[in-house]
């Protein structure tokens, strides 16, 4: 066994039985052989789709569920067959699954999540898994459930006391720092659902389903007068052929100046970025710097004005300031991520004034380490923002410590922009690549790049295995002053191992 394995084996075992770990071990060996996907449904060709749906409040958890909505956990999964009649969908979850909210029971569920809204998402997102769940696909019987599509209203309102300062609990506080209209400011939206069905004509079927809502409250005077927020996912695709296209539009309002809607591929199984729940998703194989690319094809429509930061590519992990694996303490865990924004209006706020702002050192491709104190050599404009985790003991002065309350525990952020640096693995040179008008597949180097950033560790431990549960793409509309709109594509979505 590779010490790599055992990592892993470690790293979800906490939580898993045993049965899981044997399987995990036997996907390494694949891997060993030959290179492959990590993900259940490699380029989004399977036509027998899954997908999900999850929405987050501020720190990552539910808070309050929206009236009649259910718990904010949803998925729309199905197999296809062809009979006499022209094709047909079965699908595994019902629209009595998706409205379960608290209160309802279901198998499987854990008591104590009963009333709990926080806890019922978790256990229900364990349940839409469990239908889901892909079990054999070809030879292959690595269980995998769906693709997520991850909602997240930025809205704090600070005298709930709701949200953790780097993982632990936290006193009220006056508003101002965080957008939030008054009382009620971090509900969870209203979740609209098309299932899947198949349109157009007997030769050439079409396979569509969305879902859709606002968090605005649309009974309201004030909602019918200016416009509401709104969210979009339709996947649609033909039988047979090519890739799932997913299409999302995201829309800011007056009340909801800050959301996010993103595609992600999550871990099957342990904590994927910033849930320190047992997870489900996509990544039956969790890749690990440096040896994995990332392909997708996007296309945005519209980027979502200069406050969108659009990830071409966002990855999040997990793992202790000693570079032990996360084990669900939120304590102790840190949410590592790393984003490369392709808004060209994003800009770098890592300058030579502004060195609290930059990693303490870049390494470029032949791994030579440049300080960020070395003005002449060092590349400013290839980092927008990066940011230490609050609860860090040792770091660089000077430093700047990334936002408190945003995550169940501490967070560290490495934010990228396009820069000539990154052409090695590549990402976007510069500005404008990939954006608006500028449609592109991409195959990303995302394990040789992800090796080589800065991310923080106490003195003398031993570094952390990189291995990433989450890669993401989609936009983060950062509190704009203005309504705006983001409209973007994504398909053909895969994770390589090299
Ligand atoms: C499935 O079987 C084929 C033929 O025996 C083999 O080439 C391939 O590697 C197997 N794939 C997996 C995922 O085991
Ligand atoms: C969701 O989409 C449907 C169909 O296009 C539309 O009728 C409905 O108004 C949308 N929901 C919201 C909240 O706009
Ligand atoms: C509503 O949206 C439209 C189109 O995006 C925009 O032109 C208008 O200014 C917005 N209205 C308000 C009140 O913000
Ligand atoms: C490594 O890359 C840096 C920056 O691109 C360059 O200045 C340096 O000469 C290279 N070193 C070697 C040994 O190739
Ligand atoms: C630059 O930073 C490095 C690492 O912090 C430090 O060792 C070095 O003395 C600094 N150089 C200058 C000129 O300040």
């Amino acid at each position: 066994m590779s010490s790599s394995m055992i990592r892993c084996i470690l790293l979800i075992s906490s939580l898993m039985a045993t049965v899981h770990v044997v399987v995990v071990a036997a996907s390494f060996s694949i891997v060993d052989v030959s290179s492959s996907s990590a993900v259940g449904d490699p380029g989004m060709k399977r036509d027998g789709l899954r997908v999900a749906f999850e929405a987050w409040n501020f720190c990552n958890e539910v808070g309050t569920e929206a009236p009649l909505m259910g718990s904010p956990r949803a998925a729309d999964c199905f197999d296809i067959s062809s009979g006499e009649e022209g094709y047909h969908l079965s699908h595994k979850v019902t629209e009595h699954d998706n409205k379960l909210g608290v209160g309802d029971s279901f198998k499987g569920l854990d008591p104590k999540a009963l009333h709990d809204p926080d806890l019922y998402a978790a256990e229900k997102e364990l349940y839409l898994g469990n239908l889901c769940q892909v079990t054999k696909h070809k030879n292959d019987t690595t269980p995998w459930q769906f693709w997520m599509i991850m909602l997240k209203n930025g809205n704090y309102d600070t005298t709930s006391g709701l949200c953790p300062e780097n993982g632990k609990p936290a006193p009220p506080f006056a508003p101002g720092r965080f957008p939030c209209f008054g009382s009620g400011c971090m509900n969870q939206p209203i979740l609209v659902h098309q299932p899947t069905s198949i349109t157009g004509s007997d030769s050439s079927p079409v396979m569509v389903g969305w879902f859709n809502g606002t968090y605005d409250d649309i009974s309201s005077s004030s909602s019918a007068s200016g416009n509401i927020s709104y969210y979009e996912v339709t996947w649609q695709k033909k039988v047979g052929v090519g890739s799932w296209e997913f299409k999302h539009i995201l829309r800011t309002s007056k009340n909801y100046p800050w959301l996010m809607l993103y595609l992600r591929a999550d871990a099957t199984k342990g904590f994927s970025g910033g849930y320190h729940y047992d997870t489900r998703g996509m990544l039956k194989i969790l890749p690990e710097s440096p040896n994995f690319k990332v392909k997708l094809r996007l296309d945005i429509k519209k980027g979502g004005g200069s406050k969108s930061q659009f990830y071409l590519i966002d990855m999040g992990s997990c793992w202790k300031n000693n570079g032990e694996p996360c084990d669900g303490d939120t304590s102790t865990d840190i949410t590592r991520y790393s984003e490369m924004i392709i808004n060209p209006e994003t800009a770098a706020w890592c300058a030579p004034s502004a060195l609290s702002n930059c990693p303490p050192y870049h390494i470029t491709p032949n791994n030579t380490k440049i300080y960020r104190n070395d003005t002449a050599r060092f590349p400013y404009g290839a980092y927008h923002y990066y940011c230490a985790p609050g609860n860090a003991q040792h770091l660089e002065k000077p430093y700047s410590t990334c936002d408190p309350y945003s995550n169940p525990q501490a967070q560290e952020l490495v934010q990228l922009l396009p820069h000539p640096i990154w052409a090695e693995y590549g990402y976007p040179t510069k500005q404008g690549d990939g954006w608006e008008g500028d449609a592109r597949t991409w195959e990303l180097d995302v394990g040789g790049l992800s090796s080589r950033l800065y991310f923080y560790q106490d003195p003398g431990t031993k570094p952390a295995k990189r291995i990433w549960t989450s890669l993401d793409t989609g936009t983060e509309i950062f509190v704009s002053d203005k309504d705006e709109e983001a409209e973007w594509t994504v398909s053909d979505f895969d994770v390589i191992i090299t």
